[in-house]
C-alpha cells in the first residue's frame, strides 16, 4: 500500500505562530522568581487541540472563555489567538492594564482593517463566513457601520434584489474558494455591484487544492483534525466529494479500514490545528499496519 502525506498537512503559519507565542511567554515567566510571575491567559483556546490546551493548562496557562472572565482579571498576560478579536477586547485589555501578546494572524488582521476602513467610509460590507465563528465575531467587532456576516450561498439567495447597490465583499480566511466564486456570481445575478478583495488564506487554499489532488489519486483518504475545527471539516467535505472512502479522525485510535476493501493508495492530510506528532503517529501506523 502506498501512503502519501500532503505537504500542507497540519499547523498553518498563523496557528504555529500563536502556539509558539504562548510557549515563549510561558518560558519567560517560568524563568522568573515565582513571586514575580504574571498569570498567563489565552483569550479562547489557542488551538482547537485538547492535548495542547491541557498541556498549557497544566503549566498554568488558563483559557478565558468570555469577556466577563476577562473583565474580572486584576493582572496578567493575555495572548490573543490567531482568530483575532474585536476592537472592544483590545480596549478592555488596555483599560484593565493587562499585558497583551497579540498573536492574531496577520491575514485575519488584514480583514479586520479592511472591514474597519470600508465600513467607516460608509460602504456596505459583507463578510462571507460563519457568524458564530470567533474569527468572524472578531472581524465584525471592527465594523463601523453597515457590516453583515453571511454564512453561505443560502443566505445570499435570501437577500432582496440588489438593484445596483454597491457592496464590498470579503471572506473568512477559511472560506471554501469555489463557494466564494459561486457567492460572487450570485451577488451579480441578484443585481449587486460588488467590489471584492479575496481574503481567503493561501494556507487554506493550498491545503484544500492539495487535498483535492490527493483525494483524486487515492482509494482511501484520512483527514486528521479536531471535531470543532471548521477548516478540518471543510477539508473532509472536499476529500469526501472526490474520494467516498474518506474518514475524519482526531487521533490514530479513530482510524478504521475495512479489511475487505482493496486499498492501494492512501492519502493523508490534516487541518490547520493538528500537531505534527499526531500526524506522524497516524502516518507511521498506516505505513506499518497495512
Ligand atoms: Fe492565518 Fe491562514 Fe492560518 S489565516 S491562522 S495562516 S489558516
Amino acid at each position: 500500500m502506498a501512503v502519501v502525506l500532503a505537504k500542507s498537512a497540519g499547523f498553518c503559519f498563523g496557528v504555529e505562530r500563536a502556539v509558539d507565542a504562548v510557549y515563549r511567554v510561558l518560558e519567560e515567566e517560568e524563568k522568573k522568581n515565582p513571586k514575580d510571575r504574571l498569570p498567563i491567559y489565552t483569550y479562547g483556546a489557542i488551538v482547537h487541540n485538547e492535548k495542547i490546551v491541557e498541556n498549557l493548562e497544566s503549566r498554568g496557562v488558563h483559557v478565558l472563555k468570555s469577556k466577563e472572565e476577562l473583565k474580572a482579571l486584576e493582572q496578567g498576560i493575555v495572548v490573543i489567538r490567531a482568530h483575532g478579536v474585536g476592537k472592544d477586547i483590545y480596549e478592555l485589555l488596555e483599560k484593565r492594564g493587562l499585558k497583551i501578546v497579540d498573536s492574531s494572524c496577520p491575514f485575519v488582521r488584514k480583514i479586520q482593517k479592511l472591514v474597519a476602513e470600508h465600513s467607516k467610509a460608509g460602504e456596505s460590507v459583507i463578510v462571507m463566513g460563519d457568524p458564530e465563528h470567533p474569527e468572524i465575531q472578531g472581524i465584525l467587532g471592527w465594523g463601523d457601520g453597515d457590516v453583515t456576516a453571511l454564512k453561505g450561498i443560502e443566505e445570499v439567495l435570501c437577500l432582496p434584489d440588489g438593484n445596483g447597490k454597491k457592496i464590498f465583499v470579503v471572506a473568512q480566511t477559511t472560506f471554501h474558494i469555489d463557494k466564494f466564486k459561486t457567492v460572487l456570481e450570485t451577488f451579480k445575478k441578484k443585481g449587486y455591484h460588488t467590489s471584492v478583495i479575496n481574503t481567503i488564506c493561501n494556507a487554506t487554499f493550498e491545503r484544500q487544492s492539495e487535498a483535492k489532488e490527493l483525494a483524486g489519486k487515492s482509494d482511501a483518504m484520512v483527514v486528521i483534525g479536531g471535531s470543532s475545527s471548521s477548516n478540518t471539516k471543510k477539508l473532509y467535505e472536499i476529500c469526501k466529494a472526490i474520494c467516498p472512502n474518506t474518514q475524519l479522525i482526531q487521533t490514530v485510535k479513530d482510524l478504521k479500514f475495512n479489511s475487505d476493501e482493496a486499498i492501494r493508495n492512501v492519502g493523508i492530510t490534516a487541518g490547520a490545528s493538528t500537531p505534527k506528532e499526531i500526524i506522524e503517529e497516524v502516518l507511521t501506523y498506516v505505513r506499518n499496519e497495512f
